[in-house]
């Protein structure tokens, strides 16, 4: 019977899970929605009941499909960051999750700032920020607004590790997971002691972190009886979805960076070493390799930015493609190629959510600076796509502070679809791009592949990797280089040239 390995995304829309062979190919695919809700505005919860239906349900029709013609070597778990499923001492959850999305601590960030002496003292404990939505910052919002049902809770575990307790009984989460905890010593791939006895929170709550391709635990009797999988079969530690979803685009080696264009943007590579976080203005989390981390900066308008493009002033656009059948973002991306590069001196800043990377700072707004009278909509279009994608690049900067330069670059997400957009890319960066096979199944591959790594099917996430194979590549153009090189010095002085005038305009909201 021929082998494969199944990996399990607990998305915040929906899980998804795949059957992935010993070649990285995917055999099938299933996929289970479940709700989301906001009993509050800014808040938003989740019934992790509701994601073991899913998970169920999903695996079911994956062993249906494939007919029992497969050995399932190892299962792997990736799942939404930063959410808090608090268990109690028989294994009940004692409320529902507050996942990644979840606004309301932005006091207890405070507080946590304020326990342990401020920023730069954070950064020694953690390298990371507790930033509004990261677990350790709902912990303390459930002591301080809870505090009976923060008296139940024995464990706290991050989504797909819910998942696992269901499989294997075991509780337990990965270094990549606890990273987004804010609780976590990155540097160390611990939690940190010094930090819990600084917020006076017990260690107990926080269960083993394992490796992303260690064994946690195995397929229980009872989860074999409920889910069909067979008794035994081992579960490995897996990551949070934003860490090892860019590994199984294959981003394993440092400098080799990754641009994730959804409604915002994130700019991610691996790091041989901790390196101190500058200012704390990128997120550095444990990676899915045991030798290595993994770090992201995120812009919070990418895609975003062109949807609002879209709604705002492309009525017509939206009309012709419902009428021929064409996608809305084909036809903007056409009209922007009716530019030329540069898009003859005008400069988008697209802050139209405020900046968090490289400079946060929530006043901060969407411009187009250097209008004149010859420019039309293509050039507003393609200023768009050009800032976006300087926005991009303005993050790499950072990394060339820790001294990470970008020497390879892939691209996944919604904006990678677009070939004229990728090539901006390469020529904005100016480095060769590429997207990857299987780059839109988001961290269910990468999970696949760290549960093959952990079965021994290839020898390390490096192996894993090399099976991932190229779907396209665009090289940058020499003759367009030197435009978006001089227009990004212009571009990297507008946050700062605009800040007075930001400050004032959020003064009259
Ligand atoms: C990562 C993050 C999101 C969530 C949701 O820092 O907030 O990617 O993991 O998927």
């Amino acid at each position: 019977m021929p082998n494969c390995l199944l990996g399990i995304d607990i998305g915040t829309s929906g899980l998804k899970s795949l059957l992935v062979d010993e070649q990285g190919k995917i055999l099938f695919s299933a996929y289970r929605e479940y709700d989301l809700s906001s009993p509050h505005p800014g808040w938003y919860e989740q019934d992790p009941e509701d994601w073991w239906r899913a998970a169920v349900e999903a695996v079911q029709e994956l062993l249906f499909r494939a007919g029992g013609g497969l050995e399932i070597l190892a299962v792997g778990l990736s799942g939404q960051m930063h959410g808090m499923v608090g268990l109690d001492v028989n294994g009940k959850v004692v409320r529902p999750c507050m996942i990644w999305a979840d606004l309301r601590n932005s006091a207890e960030c405070e507080q946590v700032y304020e326990q342990v002496g401020g920023l730069e003292e954070l950064l020694r404990l953690t390298n990371n920020r507790m930033l509004t939505g990261y677990t350790g910052g709902k912990v303390l919002w459930v002591r301080n607004h809870e505090p009976q049902v923060y008296g139940q809770m024995v464990t706290i575990l991050n989504p797909k590790d819910y998942i696992r307790y269901r499989l294997t009984g075991v509780r337990a989460t990965d270094v990549s997971d606890a990273s987004g905890t804010g609780l976590f010593d990155v540097r160390k791939r611990a939690w940190s002691k010094t930090l819990l006895k600084a917020l006076d929170l017990p260690e107990r709550l926080f269960p083993h972190a394992f490796e992303s391709c260690e064994v946690s635990g195995m397929i229980s009797d009872e989860a074999s009886r409920i889910i069909g999988l067979k008794a035994g079969i081992p579960v490995m530690g897996g990551g949070g979805d934003a860490v090892i979803q860019t590994t199984g685009t294959g981003l394993v080696k440092e400098g080799v960076f990754a641009t994730t264009i959804g409604t915002g943007g994130i700019v991610s590579t691996a790091l041989d070493h901790p390196y101190d976080n500058p200012e704390g203005r990128l997120q550095v989390f444990c990676n899915n390799m045991p030798d290595k981390w993994h770090s992201m900066g995120v812009t919070l308008s990418a895609g975003g930015a062109l949807r609002w493009y879209r709604d705002a002033f492309a009525a017509q656009e939206k009309e012709i493609a419902r009428l021929t059948g064409h996608d809305v973002y084909d036809l903007l991306m056409a009209e922007a190629a009716a530019s030329p590069a540069g898009s003859e001196g005008l400069l988008f800043l697209p802050h139209l959510l405020g900046a968090r990377c490289p400079e946060p700072d929530p006043n901060a707004r969407g411009a187009y600076v250097g209008l004149t009278i010859r420019h039309d909509r293509r050039h507003l279009l393609r200023a768009l796509v050009e800032g976006i994608t300087f926005s991009l690049k303005d993050m790499t900067c950072l990394y060339e502070k820790m001294g990470v330069l970008p020497d390879e670059l892939r691209t996944s997400g919604g904006g990678s679809r677009s070939p004229f957009w990728r090539q901006i890319q390469a020529d904005v960066f100016n480095r060769t791009i590429h997207t990857m096979y299987a780059a839109a199944e988001g961290g269910a591959y990468g999970a696949a592949l760290a549960a093959g790594v952990g079965a021994g099917v290839w020898p390390a996430m490096e192996a894993a990797a090399g099976c991932i194979p190229v779907e396209t590549t665009e090289a940058p153009d020499p003759s367009v280089v030197p435009v978006y090189e001089k227009l990004f010095q212009l571009y990297q002085r507008l946050h700062h040239a605009l800040q007075e005038t930001f400050d004032g305009l959020a003064d009259m909201d």
